[in-house]
């Protein structure tokens, strides 16, 4: 890649400010990298979308992302989307590399002891067949339970703009993730939302007993630097980091969330 492409961002796309658990691990690791973060948050929450219409309204909108903001890679920060449209992104868009962010069924099935696993997610996510796929493909030995959430995504969007949680609700969407069977009891919950790393501490504290909540974040800022080359040598008047949102509204919290996380609004 030349050094111009290699200055071409990476995009990061969410449907709202969960994104930003992806984003910060990219940072780590590619500090060198100018990032557009994106958020649909005119379309928030994925998770209650019917399939066809979700999928065409992510087609049409990345038309646009990519011709006006030209990204060296986009990634995929959202597992309702991921689980989606991944495919037909790559279809549609044959040169421009994306990287997806799936559930971690894989890692968990290769990590629990008692076999019993939970997938916690949104509702779109439960439902897709991508999600039932990863089950069969890589943890047919283990008891995966599907767990919809309809709140965690909202109250994740909340916390992040006024660090306020109903600790009451964390408790109530986690609780059917918790399965004791024969003597064995759930270990591992899959964070299969980027929102939902935002309320692990929650999560931990209201859980009724310790488990591992496994976040693919690193993982997927890794997949990310693997398809990318070296940058070059990086510009003192480089562009800074932009956040967009489709809704083009950013209200006083959103404008201060985002310029914590290194992001000037547009
Ligand atoms: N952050 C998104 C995900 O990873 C979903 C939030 C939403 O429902 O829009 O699935």
């Amino acid at each position: 890649m030349s050094d111009r492409s290699s200055q071409r961002p990476i995009l990061m796309f969410d449907s709202g400010v969960g994104g930003l658990t992806v984003l910060r691990e990219a940072r780590v690791l590619m500090p060198d990298r100018r990032f557009v973060y994106v958020a649909d948050d005119a379309a928030f929450p994925y998770g209650a979308w019917e399939e066809p219409a979700l999928k065409e309204h992510i087609l049409t909108l990345f038309g646009k992302l990519l011709d006006r903001l030209q990204p060296a890679i986009s990634v995929i920060a959202c597992n309702t989307a991921s689980t989606l449209v991944i495919d037909a992104l790559r279809d549609k868009f044959p040169g421009h590399p994306f990287v997806g962010t799936v559930p971690a069924i894989k890692p968990a099935a290769e990590r629990t002891r008692s076999g019993l696993v939970s997938v916690l997610a949104t509702p779109g996510t439960v439902k897709r067949q991508y999600t039932r796929d990863l089950i069969s493909k890589w943890a047919q030995k283990c008891h995966v339970r599907l767990v919809g959430s309809d709140r965690l995504a909202g109250l994740a969007e909340i916390y992040m703009r006024q660090g306020f949680v109903d600790e009451e609700a964390v408790r109530a969407e986690i609780a059917p993730c918790f399965l004791e069977r024969e003597g064995n009891r759930t270990d591992i919950v899959v964070l299969a939302c980027t929102h939902y790393p935002f309320l692990v501490n929650r999560m931990r504290k209201t859980a009724p007993w310790p488990v591992d909540w496994i976040d693919p974040a690193e993982a997927i800022a890794r997949r990310a630097m693997s398809l990318l080359e070296p940058v070059g040598e990086t510009s003192s008047e480089s562009e800074p980091d932009l956040a967009v949102f489709t809704s083009g509204k950013v209200d006083f919290a959103t404008r201060r969330l985002i310029q914590g996380f290194g992001l000037s609004a547009r």
